[in-house]
């Protein structure tokens, strides 16, 4: 489980485990938008600030994963405790 800061609204969510950072968001009443849900349309493609994410998709290419600053909500998480998204 980790945390995902939203550094524009100013929200923390917590993340629990078996739950998508998409599901979580929504909890919040914060709806993001999704197709495939399976990290393989780039739909949901958010940016990240601080932290990271644990690449779970097949659409970024690995120097884009590499790079950290990109994370696909529907199904990557987070290998820092806290995650800091552009939202
Ligand atoms: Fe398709 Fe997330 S909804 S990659």
């Amino acid at each position: 489980a980790f945390d995902v800061a939203l550094k524009k609204s100013g929200k923390t969510v917590h993340v629990a485990e078996g739950q998508t950072i998409v599901d979580a968001l929504a909890g919040v009443g914060i709806k993001i938008k999704v197709s495939c849900e399976q990290g393989v349309c780039g739909t949901c493609l958010c940016n990240v600030l601080e932290g990271t994410p644990d690449h779970r998709d097949v659409f970024l290419t690995d120097e884009e994963k590499a790079d950290n600053d990109q994370i696909l909500l529907c199904c990557s998480r987070s290998l820092s405790d806290t995650l800091v998204l552009d939202l």
